[in-house]
């Protein structure tokens, strides 16, 4: 079946089901273009908290379909590939959480969203890429804090408030890709350019951008921004978007390499299928649950 032909019946289902199409930004062009929202995982929880929709047809990682399915949990939620996970939010288990809960008594536990629910349930607050330092800002000054379980971010955090932050030894595999040395390189070839940044990047890496945002962030800056030529470093998925938006302006990833395949298991065919067939649907066990909508919603506040 072609792409208009799969548009054309996703667009039936969607209607006939009363379904929304979240995507992240990272997704295919594609998917990125049949989603009735796309954004950041900051922009894309506030959307699946307040959709009327019966089901949420989430484009992304499995994290953020747990997500949507914790502050909605009467809802379909359905991702088009399970398979589609994110190897940080896997480099830490319950039982690590809690042994480093043990070393650090009294610590407040601060989770990254790209984490699984049972992290999620077993810390203080929850945190994106896009609200991290508030989220710090928000916790107690005479509290430590133990970050899970990106260590990047959560030092970037720590050097932009100052606070006494544990880092867990996670990472991103596809922002570990965005070398320090590719942003020299490029700076040379395009001496006006600004170079911008996710905050899952290496700390040298952050050291030599301009600016360090969230996708969506990213986003925002380019509208806004006066620049021509913007050096992009993040996953590649987010020029497609960089570029619909603002079409007159240059986007240069620092590396063509820095693909999150878990990311671009999901298709136009795939949604067709789990539009068709109600499956795979992401579901959380109440206990967990509850306890993990309390970190999120705590962050909700914040923001
Ligand atoms: P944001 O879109 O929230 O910046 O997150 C990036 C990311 O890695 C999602 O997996
Ligand atoms: Fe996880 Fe990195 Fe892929 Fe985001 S880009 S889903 S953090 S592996």
């Amino acid at each position: 079946m072609d792409n208009t032909r799969l548009v054309e019946k996703i667009v039936e289902l969607r209607k006939k089901h009363n379904a929304v199409i979240l995507a992240h930004n990272y997704q295919l062009g594609e998917v990125q273009d049949i989603a009735d929202f796309t954004g950041d995982s900051l922009g894309l929880s506030q959307k699946a908290a307040k959709t009327d929709a019966e089901i949420i047809v989430f484009c992304g990682v499995h994290f953020m379909a747990e997500t949507a399915f914790i502050l909605s949990p009467h809802k379909i939620v359905l991702l088009p590939d399970s398979n589609a996970g994110c190897p940080m939010a896997d480099m830490i288990t319950i039982e690590q959480l809690r042994e480093e809960k043990r070393k650090h008594p009294g610590a407040a536990v601060v989770c990254y969203v790209n984490s699984t629910a049972e992290i999620k349930a077993e810390s203080d607050i929850c945190c994106t890429s896009s609200n991290a330092i508030k989220v710090i800002e928000s916790i107690n000054p005479s509290r430590d804090i133990l970050f899970v379980p990106d260590q990047y971010l959560g030092h970037y955090a720590a050097g932009k408030t100052g606070r006494n932050i544990v880092l867990y030894p996670g990472f991103c595999p596809t922002h570990g890709r965005i070398l320090s040395e590719d942003i020299r390189r490029l700076r040379g070839y395009y001496p006006n350019a600004i170079v911008m940044v996710h905050p899952e990047c290496r700390p040298e890496v952050i050291e030599t951008a301009d600016q360090v945002l969230s996708t969506g962030g990213m986003l925002k800056y380019c509208r806004e921004s006066e620049n021509e030529d913007i050096i992009v470093g993040t996953e590649i998925g987010i020029i497609y978007r960089l570029k619909k938006e603002n079409p007159s302006k240059r986007f240069i990833p620092v590396s063509e390499q820095a693909v999150c395949p878990d990311m671009k298991l999901i298709t136009l065919e795939k949604i067709l299928w789990s539009l068709e067939d109600l499956s795979p649907q992401i579901k959380v066990p109440e206990k967990i649950c509850v306890k993990a909508k309390a970190a999120v919603d705590k962050m909700l506040e914040i923001v």
